[in-house]
């Protein structure tokens, strides 16, 4: 896909489409309803092939009556919103076995019916998938992000831009869908989730399965908006909306095949015997989530605690975007022990390697929002490569061993953190006695901080980009320290610290 078709943003998916499309008959993009998914797969065909679409009721119906008869005569074709005619993968198989040239099928799909063992099954070898999800702020930016590229190799991505406060609140309610995007104005934002909801209720989950309580479904969705990055209690849930456990299963299996939620499944080690093992409920957009729950900008910047299970909504969905756009495969989990203590998103490759985020919609960090990560990375050893607490913050910070607070805009930064820098003072100060303490840490005493720490405070830690040297304050020695890190130091500590205030930095 090129850039030509204006206002048309560019999608990183498309680059896996059009490679499947090389060597394999069959490719499938599927993804939540409006979120690109037909607008992405005309762009790459430039109409060059014939389109189909199951949205169409006579195109629907001919390929419920005679699926076989539709495929005969079809070859390098797009045929969308393949799950209102399931036989019709059938009729597809039948066809590719009969012609395995690559590329004769693109699909699409806005409910995810490869869940479906038998399904899944006959297609495998056949068909790739691609998952679309709405657009992501590294899609909106213009700038493939390299995120989680980099965390999976200890490195710490640098923040794209600056976004926090009522910009970030903004861009959470928004969420990714393009019609949300496009919308300016808040009421007109929750007024198209709305609907959208509306329509997915009463149609995508209505086509997929015969289900005798649809109109349980609002409310049920309504209650899970509640419990959104929460462990998940299906009881309770189930209790609250009046189903019992079983179908209170069976539905979430349905609202997360047409993507409205995810399941975050715990993080499991079976060497370690403390670990909770309930999964955790997502929206899968955090636009959707903030029209269910009815959070406007006022509301959030009134109680700032609705606006912590948003912001983990919107780091997930930032995530499980960038999972398409990696080689490796990842899985993404949570972990809780029985102690409490947690980590948000788990993030683990094929090699094993492991990468922890939490999230806090603070606009400050402290030790103890390390505890859980600490934990994380205890469990996990040498494969634990960085663990990040994303906060509404713009500084990023090291706090101990692989371990940073970052804005959360890192998460779709496209450049390599430069180091962050690490000053220590010898009780007198001179020039010379900066050092540089580590191999991240590397730089000349700077003024500001020499004359504000010279004769008490020995050591501090700022960020390259900090404005803010001024900010710098005195720390009593025995208190705690911000950032009590040194593991990698070559040289020892002294015990007073000085602390950057990081709300003083925004
Ligand atoms: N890459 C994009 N850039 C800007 N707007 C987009 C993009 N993809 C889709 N849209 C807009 O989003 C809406 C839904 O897109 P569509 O392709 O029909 O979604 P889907 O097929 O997944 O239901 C349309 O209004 C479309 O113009
Ligand atoms: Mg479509």
């Amino acid at each position: 896909m090129d850039d030509r078709a204006e206002g048309i943003i560019k999608r990183f998916s498309a680059a896996s489409v059009i490679s499947a499309l090389k060597d394999t008959p069959a490719v499938m993009v599927i993804g939540p309803r409006q979120c690109g998914k037909t607008t992405l797969a005309r762009e790459l065909i430039h109409g060059e092939r014939p389109y189909l679409t199951l949205d169409d009721k006579t195109t629907r119906l001919a390929a419920q009556t005679d699926p076989t008869g539709m495929v005969r005569d079809l070859d390098r074709a797009i045929i969308d919103e393949v799950q209102l005619a399931p036989d019709l993968l059938r009729a597809i198989k039948e066809s590719i076995d009969n012609d395995r040239r690559p590329g004769r099928f693109l699909l699409t799909g806005s409910a995810n019916i490869l869940t479906l063992p038998k399904i899944s099954e006959s297609l495998a070898g056949r068909m790739e998938i691609v998952t679309l999800l709405p657009l992501s702020r590294a899609e909106i930016r213009g700038q493939r992000p390299a995120f989680l590229q980099n965390a999976l190799a200890g490195q710490l991505a640098k923040s794209a831009e600056k976004m926090i406060g009522a910009d970030l609140i903004r861009a959470v309610l928004t969420g990714g869908y393009p019609e949300m995007l496009d919308r300016a104005r808040p009421d007109r934002r929750s007024a198209w989730a709305r609907s959208y909801i509306q329509a997915i209720v009463q149609r995508d989950v209505h086509e997929i399965v015969e289900i005798d309580k649809l109109n349980y479904v609002p409310r049920l969705l309504q209650v899970l908006a509640h419990h959104s990055a929460q462990l998940t209690n299906f009881t309770k849930i189930g209790g609250q909306v009046g189903l019992d456990d079983k179908t209170t299963r069976a539905y979430l299996g349905i609202l997360e095949q047409v993507f409205l939620i995810k399941r975050v499944e715990p993080w499991f080690n079976d060497r370690l015997s403390r670990l909770v093992k309930t999964p955790k409920l997502h929206f899968l957009d955090s636009g959707l989530l903030a029209a269910i729950l009815g959070a406007t900008t006022e509301r959030v910047t009134a109680n700032r605690s609705i606006f912590g299970p948003l912001l983990e909504t919107f780091v997930m969905s930032e995530i499980m975007k960038q999972f398409g756009w990696l080689d490796d495969s990842c899985t993404l989990s949570h972990y809780r022990d029985k102690d409490k203590n947690e980590v948000d998103f788990v993030i683990e490759n094929a090699a094993g390697d492991v990468v922890g985020i939490d999230v806090k919609s603070a606009a400050s960090v402290s030790g103890s929002d390390f505890k859980g990560l600490k934990k994380l990375a205890d469990a996990t050893g040498t494969a634990f490569q960085l663990g990040v607490v994303l906060y509404d913050g713009d500084l990023s910070l090291p706090f101990g061993d692989r371990m940073y607070a970052a804005p959360v805009s890192c998460l779709w930064g496209n450049e390599l953190q430069t180091s962050p820098r690490m000053y220590a003072a010898c009780p007198l100060g001179s020039d010379s006695s900066w050092t540089e303490t580590t191999p991240r840490c590397t730089l000349p005493r700077p003024p500001t901080i020499a004359r504000e720490c010279e004769a008490r405070a020995r050591y501090a830690c700022i960020s390259d980009a900090c404005p803010c040297l001024s900010e710098v304050k005195r720390r009593k020695p025995g208190k705690r320290c911000l950032r009590p890190m040194a593991s990698r130091c070559q040289i020892r500590l002294p015990r007073i610290y000085v602390e950057l205030l990081l709300v003083g930095c925004n």
